[in-house]
């Protein structure tokens, strides 16, 4: 069954109950949180998600994406909110191994997630341990930008690498409707989309005109 996770990373934060209330209110599937810590990339959003508030407004999955270099340093700040999912990149980080076990350790399901211009063989020897990849479909670091549509081709192949285990494909970057409906056809699972759902005047309609064209 395809799914959806929304980012918030550009939301209204002024108004954050309200748009919290938004995504209550839709089948959406995941609240997607984009955490930046300056290095990885530019942006640092480290203090721009107060995770305890978000949690206890809303009963949704929380799907975390941590774009931030020496993941295992700061992994229990996140593991300590009991979300659904922790995914963390596999470009800069010698300790790969170490970040899977110990986020599942604690029950919670383990992402990898993938820049543009990284080699997908890479993930080989991860892919036992893991619950999912999150394919970058742009540069991390800022929402709003174009879907890079090498994407496409990405998907296919690491449908194919990875081969029968159970591992989920989430796509994350510039996904709206113009290319949800193939990305799905090629085997994505969870589309992640942030300005497309948010910045929507209906954000029922734009979650419903992802998964059905
Ligand atoms: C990019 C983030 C994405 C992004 C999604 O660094 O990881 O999650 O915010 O937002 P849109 O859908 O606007 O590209
Ligand atoms: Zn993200």
């Amino acid at each position: 069954m395809s799914e959806v996770s929304v980012s918030i990373l550009d939301c209204d934060f002024n108004n954050l109950n309200s748009e919290i209330e938004k995504v209550n209110n839709t089948n959406i599937n995941y609240i997607h949180i984009d955490i930046m810590d300056g290095v990885f990339v530019d942006r640092n959003t480290k203090k721009l998600f107060d995770l305890d508030k978000i949690s206890n407004l809303t009963d949704k999955n929380l799907d975390i994406h941590l774009m931030i270099e020496n993941p295992l340093d700061s992994i229990d700040e996140y593991i300590n909110i009991n979300p659904y999912l922790i995914s963390f990149h596999i470009e800069n980080n010698d300790k790969i191994l170490k970040c899977i076990n110990k986020i599942k350790s604690k029950g919670i399901n383990v992402g990898i997630a993938i820049n543009p211009n990284t080699n997908l063989n890479l993930l080989k020897p991860y892919l036992k341990y893991i619950d999912l990849v999150l394919v970058m479909s742009v540069f991390p670091g800022k929402g709003g930008q174009k879907f890079i549509d090498s994407t496409f081709e990405r998907i296919q192949k690491l449908n194919y690498l990875k081969d029968d285990y159970d591992i989920k494909i989430s796509v994350d970057g510039g996904v709206n409707n113009s290319n949800s409906k193939k990305l799905l056809e090629l085997g994505s699972d969870i589309l992640v989309s942030g300005s497309y759902l948010m910045k929507n005047s209906n954000i029922l309609t734009a979650y419903k005109s992802l998964l059905n064209h």
